[in-house]
């Protein structure tokens, strides 16, 4: 299958027919994985607005994965195919202690890379604020926005290397909700490319929607791109569900996608990679 928006009828009917398989998207490169992952996005965008729906609440990552996405996002804004009139966002994470214009920071990570290019209404976003005086409030209080903004229709991601979800790291409870974690040591390193390579300045604290925050949502749709992430892949489809791999919680979603590429498969079974793509080759 190639663009969902192009491919209406029968990516409707596929959708009616794996309802409840996860699926497994390959792409050939982060970019194509990145358009693939914003068709989808654009698509639905447009389904709440033909149906006339008020709103549609998206949940949205940072870090480089989801950037080709964002990209795509914006240029297809850009070329009046698509608003985020509608759309009202809510983010995963965000630091603790780091000043919002900090370019560090998942607020200005968010400006930058989506919301100064699109015109989702400034009121309609939301991101947790790692500053505020009460951070257990402020988490209460961001699951309560979720909850009265109707819950999530999609939420999108990205993983860590250690198949982390959002910052829910290993070991965090598969039932979890918004709260404040303290980052493991890897994560902080993996992170500490974005703080001109000095572990010391990444934040050792940080703010994030739970696992079970994440699996409410009607939909979740994870993009997993390059080789650092195929260990993780492997254990999120072919491992069982574990708090040690928490994104791999994915396999009792209803409706949990995978946007991949190809060097991200590099630890599947070759059978694995051929079911998927038996599954998303077929002709209905
Ligand atoms: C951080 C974020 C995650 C993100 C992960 C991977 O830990 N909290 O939400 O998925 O980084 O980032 P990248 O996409 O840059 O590999």
């Amino acid at each position: 299958m190639n663009s969902p928006v192009a491919a209406d009828d029968h990516s409707k009917k596929l959708e009616q027919i794996i309802l409840t398989t996860m699926r497994v998207i390959i792409k050939k490169d982060q970019s194509e994985a990145g358009r693939w992952t914003a068709s989808y996005i654009i698509e639905k965008i447009r389904d709440s607005q033909k149906a006339g729906k008020e709103k549609f609440v998206l949940g949205l990552p940072t870090g480089s994965s989801p950037l080709p996405v964002y990209r795509e996002l914006i240029r297809s804004h850009k070329a009046g195919e698509i608003s985020f009139s509608n759309v009202i966002t809510f983010n995963m994470d965000e630091y603790v202690g780091l000043d919002e214009n900090h370019t560090e920071s998942y607020h200005y990570f968010m400006f930058e890379n989506l919301f100064n290019h699109i015109d989702v209404p400034r009121d309609n976003i939301n991101i947790l604020n790692g500053n505020a005086p009460d951070l257990e409030k402020e988490c209460a209080d961001y699951e309560a926005r979720i909850k009265s903004a109707g819950g999530i229709d999609l939420f999108l991601g990205g993983i860590g290397p250690d198949g982390h979800i959002a910052f829910n790291e290993p070991g965090s409870s598969l039932t979890s909700r918004t709260r404040i974690k303290t980052l493991r040591y890897d994560t902080m390193l993996a992170n500490s490319r974005f703080f001109g390579g000095d572990v010391s300045k990444v934040p050792r604290n940080a703010l994030t929607v739970g696992v079970g925050t994440v699996m409410d949502a009607r939909e979740v749709l994870l993009i997993i791109t390059g080789y650092n992430k195929a260990r993780a892949l492997k254990q999120v489809i072919e491992g069982g569900i574990t708090h040690m791999w928490t994104a791999s919680i994915l396999q009792m979603h209803q409706k949990g996608i995978i946007v991949c590429d190809e060097p991200s498969t590099l630890e599947l079974h070759i059978e694995t990679v051929k079911y998927f793509r038996d599954i998303e080759n077929q002709d209905f």
